[in-house]
């Protein structure tokens, strides 16, 4: 199964791909949490990534596109994987189609989190950040058991630097402008869903699994 998650930044994209993962045994693949694990390991590419990043900016498709056409053709995907946060632009979901077609196969479904961008930025300044395993909490909706310690590694969760309310404001825009394009060009190909993501994190989650079935 092959799953596209589409949504506003903090639409609970993240949250709900892991379970997705989790319960279809599929691998979680990020964009933003690969570009954050080469930041945080300083790549080259984590560098030029973070000059973007921080500024709410989309990472330019030449340095992303590659990056996930590689990552879907290694072994652990041959049973499918839910894309997270990819694609994001029209010619980023041209790539991924072109790249699938060569090898005769199609992404299945694209599962758009529905919320208005009213909830969202009281939900980025809530969440917290595990940047060594990539967990994510919410001080409210998720609090993990120890405050500011990741339940998972034992790490120190942070604020991200692209949660401050001002950066989110111009996430917002770009997306808008960028991404949400791509509800109708899945539209037009017949695989979107869409979830109300202001629900509950567990009822989400149900209304995701209802589509994708047991
Ligand atoms: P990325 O990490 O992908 O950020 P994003 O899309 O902006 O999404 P987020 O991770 O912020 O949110 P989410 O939807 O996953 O929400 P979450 O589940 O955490 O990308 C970061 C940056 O990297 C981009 O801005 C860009 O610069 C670059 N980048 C990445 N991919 C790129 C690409 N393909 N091309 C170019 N650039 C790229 O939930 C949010 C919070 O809400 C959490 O605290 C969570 O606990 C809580 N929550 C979740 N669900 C619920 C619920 N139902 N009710 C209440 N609270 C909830």
């Amino acid at each position: 199964m092959k799953i596209i998650m589409l949504g506003a930044p903090g639409a609970g994209k993240g949250t709900q791909a892991k379970q997705i993962a989790g319960k279809y045994e599929i691998p979680h693949i990020s964009t933003g949490d690969i570009f954050r694990a080469n930041i945080k390991n300083g790549t080259e590419l984590g560098k030029k990534a973070k000059e973007y990043m921080d500024q709410g900016l989309l990472v330019p498709d030449e340095l992303t596109c590659d990056l996930v056409m590689d990552r879907i053709q290694q072994d652990d995907c041959k049973n499918g994987f839910v894309l997270d946060g990819f694609p994001r632009t029209i010619p980023q979901a041209e790539a991924l189609d072109a790249a699938l077609t060569k090898i005769g196969q199609k992404m299945d479904y694209a599962i758009d989190v529905d919320v208005p961008d009213e909830n969202i930025v009281n939900r980025m300044s809530g969440r917290r950040a595990c940047l060594d395993c990539g967990a994510t909490y919410h001080i409210v909706s998720l609090p993990p058991k120890t405050e500011g310690k990741c339940d998972h590694c034992g790490s120190d969760l942070v604020l991200r630097e692209d949660d401050k309310p001002e950066t989110v404001q111009k996430r917002l825009t770009v997306y808008h402008d960028k991404t949400q394009p791509l509800i109708d060009y899945y539209k037009n190909q017949g695989i979107l869903k869409s979830v109300d993501g202001t629900q509950p994190m567990e009822a989400v989650f149900t209304a995701i699994t209802d589509i994708l079935g047991a």
